[in-house]
């Protein structure tokens, strides 16, 4: 796999920048060293956003480029001896790698101390050659349930987000985890890209944070409450079916209650809802239970 002839072009290399930075004896020897064993990543390297924006902006000149993530490679480049390079994926804290550039950027603002911190940035992420927003697998789907297969088990449902086309290659669909979750760490349970639950679900479904003119207790306190976000075998990403769902909660009174016969009107169709369809809350001004 080495040849002499650029061993000894090598250790030129490595001699001439000898007087750069140093790390336990290590010296670097710059990116065209790395690409007489490393080609494809040098290629690829150049391709990707972060060889073409920042050789570009001159931040990281080409020649500096390997070695700002992979530390000084002098000992590593004499025969290829993998312990004396550091790899990020495998390194405890590979991160700093990265965050010595991505920090203070708001949508990882709470990245420390986050769930995925200890899996590391390239746990997600393929620096060379990754896909789109350099993600390690062929969409941001895969990469998340590679991790979560159950989730990816309730995409599968009667009843899901518009999630499942996002499998493909390069799709974005119609919505992605992130459209949810903020990968990166949030200050909201869950990873939420919003400041609560009920907050992220308004971004989309802006109708239902509109005040009403009659609420419905439940509905602005926590959506969960009815719903389940990935998926389920009901209608509606609805936890239970009404009137049971219904009647967790209303078991008092006149017709809510009791066990309902197969054809009665309170258990067919649409159930509690044939009568009471606002559950979101409503409008109208004789719409104070829900019916109009
Ligand atoms: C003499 C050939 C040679 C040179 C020069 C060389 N490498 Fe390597 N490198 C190898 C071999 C062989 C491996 C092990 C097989 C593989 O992963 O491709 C390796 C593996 C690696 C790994 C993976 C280590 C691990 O633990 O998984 C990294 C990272 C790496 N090289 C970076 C570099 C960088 C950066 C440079 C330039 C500073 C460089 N290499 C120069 C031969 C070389
Ligand atoms: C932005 C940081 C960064 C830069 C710049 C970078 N690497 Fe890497 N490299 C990584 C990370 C992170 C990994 C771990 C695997 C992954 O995420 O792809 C890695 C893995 C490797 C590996 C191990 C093989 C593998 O696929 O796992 C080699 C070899 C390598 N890099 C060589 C290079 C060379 C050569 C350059 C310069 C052209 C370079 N790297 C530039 C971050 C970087
Ligand atoms: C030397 C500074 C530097 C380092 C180190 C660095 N990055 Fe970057 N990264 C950048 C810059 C600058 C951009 C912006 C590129 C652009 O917008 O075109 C960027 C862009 C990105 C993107 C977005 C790519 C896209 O398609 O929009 C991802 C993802 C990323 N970096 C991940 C990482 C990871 C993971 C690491 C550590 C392995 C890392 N970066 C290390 C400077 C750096
Ligand atoms: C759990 C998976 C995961 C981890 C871990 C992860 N990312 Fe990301 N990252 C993503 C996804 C998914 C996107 C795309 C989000 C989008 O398109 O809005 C992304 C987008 C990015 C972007 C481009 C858009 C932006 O937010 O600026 C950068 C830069 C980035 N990540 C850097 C990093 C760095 C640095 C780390 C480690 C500190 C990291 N990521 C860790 C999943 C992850
Ligand atoms: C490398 C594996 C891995 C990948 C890839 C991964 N995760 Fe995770 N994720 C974990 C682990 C480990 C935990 C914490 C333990 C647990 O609750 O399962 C976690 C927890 C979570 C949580 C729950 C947080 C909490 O506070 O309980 C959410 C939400 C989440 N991940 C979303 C995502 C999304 C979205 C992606 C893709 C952008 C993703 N994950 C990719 C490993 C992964
Ligand atoms: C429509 C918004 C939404 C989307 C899209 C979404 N999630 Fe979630 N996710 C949530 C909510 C809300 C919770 C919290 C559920 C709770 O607390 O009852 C959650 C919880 C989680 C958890 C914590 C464990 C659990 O099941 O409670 C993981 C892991 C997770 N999501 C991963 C993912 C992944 C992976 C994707 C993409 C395939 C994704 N989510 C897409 C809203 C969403
Ligand atoms: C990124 C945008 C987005 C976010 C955030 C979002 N949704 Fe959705 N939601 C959609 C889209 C798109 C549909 C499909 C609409 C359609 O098919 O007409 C949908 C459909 C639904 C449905 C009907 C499902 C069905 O089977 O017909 C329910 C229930 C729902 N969302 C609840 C929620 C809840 C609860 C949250 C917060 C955890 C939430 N959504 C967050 C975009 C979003
Ligand atoms: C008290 C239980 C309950 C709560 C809490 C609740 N929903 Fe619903 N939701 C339902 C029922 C029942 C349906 C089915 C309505 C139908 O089939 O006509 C539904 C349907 C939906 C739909 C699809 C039909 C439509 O109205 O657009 C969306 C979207 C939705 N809910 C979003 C939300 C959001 C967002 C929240 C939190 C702000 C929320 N729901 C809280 C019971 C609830
Ligand atoms: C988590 C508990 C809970 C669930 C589940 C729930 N509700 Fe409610 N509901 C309440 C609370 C709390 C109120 C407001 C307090 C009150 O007036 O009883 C309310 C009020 C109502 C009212 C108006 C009553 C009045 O006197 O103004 C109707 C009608 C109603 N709910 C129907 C439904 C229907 C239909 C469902 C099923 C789709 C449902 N509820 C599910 C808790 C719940
Ligand atoms: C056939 C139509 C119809 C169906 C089906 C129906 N309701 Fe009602 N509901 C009403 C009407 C009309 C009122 C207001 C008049 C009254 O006091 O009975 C009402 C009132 C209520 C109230 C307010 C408190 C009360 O007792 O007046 C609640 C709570 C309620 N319904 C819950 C439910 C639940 C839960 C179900 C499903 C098990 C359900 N309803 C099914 C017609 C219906």
């Amino acid at each position: 796999m080495i040849s002499n002839g650029w061993l000894l072009a090598l250790a030129l290399c490595a001699g001439l920048s000898a007087g750069a930075s140093a790390e336990g004896g290590k010296t670097e020897v710059g990116a065209t060293a790395c690409a007489n064993c490393h080609a494809e990543k040098v290629e690829a390297y150049k391709r990707s956003p972060h060889g073409r924006s920042l050789a570009a902006a001159k931040d990281v000149p080409f020649e500096k480029s390997c070695e700002t993530c992979h530390g000084p490679g002098s000992a590593h480049a004499e025969a290829g001896d993998v312990t004396a390079i550091v790899n990020p994926k495998k390194a405890k804290d590979g991160s700093a790698a990265c965050t010595s550039c991505h920090a203070g950027e708001k949508s990882r603002m709470f990245w420390a101390g986050s769930v995925h911190e200890k899996n590391g940035c390239a746990s997600c992420h393929s620096v060379h050659g990754g896909e789109k927003r350099l993600l390690a697998k062929r969409s941001e789907l895969e990469t998340c349930t590679s991790c979560h297969s159950d989730v990816k088990a309730s995409l599968m449902k009667r009843s899901t987000h518009p999630l499942r086309d996002s499998f493909r290659k390069g799709s974005e669909g119609k919505m992605a985890c992130s459209g949810c979750h903020n990968p990166h760490g949030s200050q909201t349970e869950k990873l939420m890209a919003g400041r609560s639950i009920n907050d992220t679900c308004y971004t989309c479904h802006t109708e239902k944070k509109t005040p009403m003119l009659w609420e419905h207790g439940p509905v602005k306190e926590d959506c969960m409450t009815c719903h389940t976000p990935h998926g389920s075998t009901n209608d509606k990403l609805l936890t239970t079916r009404p009137p049971r769902l219904c009647q967790s909660c209303h078991m008092q009174g006149r017709h809510q209650s009791g066990t309902l016969g197969q054809n009665s009107v309170y258990a067919v169709g649409k159930a509690c809802l044939n009568c009471h369809p606002m559950v979101h809350g409503s409008n109208h001004p004789s719409g104070t239970v829900l019916q109009r």
